[in-house]
């Protein structure tokens, strides 16, 4: 099952040829996405997933329809979802730089179901590898053009890591900078507890900002936890009282295994993180 929407409201069969062959996005992977979840018609953190669109687009200096015409799509879709079928949704909002020449972005909102595997990693948690990313963490302000932090359409590598891990028998990678700190997963942030502190790798580093880590944290602040933004090496992922991977859809997934070697795990402090995100909805 699967809801396709445009930014006017209207519904389309997902099964119909929509994209032009010479679509930017599809030609050059120019354009930006959002991938948001839903449940029970409830987006989770939709403003700060439009934000982020828009961020993302100033980067590209992409031209991007407007927050309404996307609050139209998305509720388009919700409002056409089978909800007595399918609790939750995964909405991808997307925006391509169009045809070369039009000046005319080429957008739309597709619903898809949660897959068995996201639900898996989930509840088991995931083993995961270091894979490095070959850029240095100061990279962003001095490289604007290589478009680090934007949420682009170009997530071929993001994939190629993935394939990676799989082939290496892991779910997940992390990926490294070149002075060794910590960056992100191709799709999820990474998170760490050291007692009552959550540290994660700042934004100022090339990666994406999170919206789920940011969901976490601002739960956890209220819950007086301490919160931190800072860089940290991959040496602290092994000497902390958890690592978790955050990412919209598959949720906070714990991290049991690190390049073969156990991370430690406390069931009892998972549980108290997932209530914290979940305490948000
Ligand atoms: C590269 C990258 N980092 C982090 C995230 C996590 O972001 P969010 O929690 O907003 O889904 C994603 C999400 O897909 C991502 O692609």
């Amino acid at each position: 099952m699967r809801v396709l929407a445009f930014l006017d409201g209207t519904i389309a069969d997902p099964e119909t040829p929509l994209i032009r062959a010479d679509d930017l996005g599809l030609l050059r992977g120019d354009g930006v996405f959002e991938t948001i979840l839903v449940v029970n018609r409830e987006p989770r953190e939709l403003g700060p997933h439009l934000d982020r669109l828009a961020r993302s687009a100033r980067l590209l200096q992409l031209p991007l329809p407007g927050r309404g015409e996307w609050e139209t799509a998305v509720r388009a879709v919700i409002d056409h979802w089978p909800w007595d079928d399918e609790p939750e949704l995964s909405l991808k909002l997307v925006c391509t730089r169009g045809v070369e020449g039009s000046d005319v972005p080429t957008a739309f909102a597709l619903g898809n179901p949660v897959g068995a595997d996201t639900r898996r990693k989930r509840t088991e948690g995931v083993s995961a590898i270091t894979l490095e990313r070959g850029y240095a963490p100061d990279l962003m302000e001095r490289a604007p053009w290589l478009l680090l932090s934007a949420k682009t359409l170009s997530y071929a590598i993001n994939m190629a890591a993935m394939r990676e891990a799989e082939a290496r028998g892991a779910d997940e990678a992390i990926f490294t900078a070149t002075d060794g700190s910590v960056l992100e997963g191709p799709t999820s942030n990474v998170v760490l507890a050291r007692g009552r502190t959550l540290i994660t790798t700042p934004p100022s580093s090339g990666i994406l900002r999170g919206t789920t880590q940011g969901a976490l944290f601002r739960a956890a602040e209220k819950a007086g936890w301490e919160t931190k933004l800072e860089r940290f090496p991959v040496e602290d992922l092994f000497t902390s009282d958890g690592v978790w991977l955050a990412s919209s859809v598959r949720l906070i997934s714990h991290v049991h295994t690190i390049d073969g070697t156990a991370v430690k795990f406390d069931p009892q402090l998972h549980q108290e993180i997932v209530d914290l995100y979940e305490s948000n909805y």
